[in-house]
């Protein structure tokens, strides 16, 4: 990945980490996505009253993309209004696995140790996919 995309995707999250809704935790994330069609989506969280409603910077990004008819995504950057690495959450890990290419790469920000780029494989290991599913009348006895 060039220096110039990896510190295009970092900016974009931190702009996005700028709308973050979080009166309720005040911790602010923004993610941003590229998408496999060189397309690029951004998010922050989003909280509510009730808590089990709040979504994730990158869930919102990816939705975003999703929405749009991008179904492909090959790299995600995560940051935080701690300045320390904004590790994805379970479930934000599992909405990635969904879209992820097989050599996504997640970009994580600390303030004093820099950044990372790590291969998503690593983030969900042994994932439950599509593949998983098999129909009741596929099942062998
Ligand atoms: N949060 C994210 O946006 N992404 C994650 O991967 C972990 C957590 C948000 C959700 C909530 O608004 C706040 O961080 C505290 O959990």
């Amino acid at each position: 990945m060039s220096e110039q995309q990896k510190s295009q995707l970092l900016v974009t999250a931190k702009e996005a980490m700028k709308y973050a809704y979080a009166p309720y935790s005040g911790f602010s994330v923004g993610a941003a996505v590229l998408t496999a069609e060189g397309r690029v989506y951004s998010g922050c969280n989003i909280e509510n009253a009730s808590f089990g409603a709040t979504n994730c910077a990158e869930r919102t990004a990816i939705f975003k993309a999703v929405s749009e008819g991008c179904s492909s995504i090959s790299k995600i950057a995560v940051v935080c209004s701690s300045g320390h690495y904004a590790y994805p959450c379970g479930i934000c890990r599992q909405v990635i696995a969904e879209f992820a290419t097989d050599d996504m790469i997640v970009i994580l920000e600390d303030s004093d140790k820099g950044i990372l780029e790590l291969p998503f494989k690593e983030f969900l290991p042994a994932a439950f996919t599509g593949k998983d599913i098999v129909a009741d009348d596929k099942q062998e006895e």
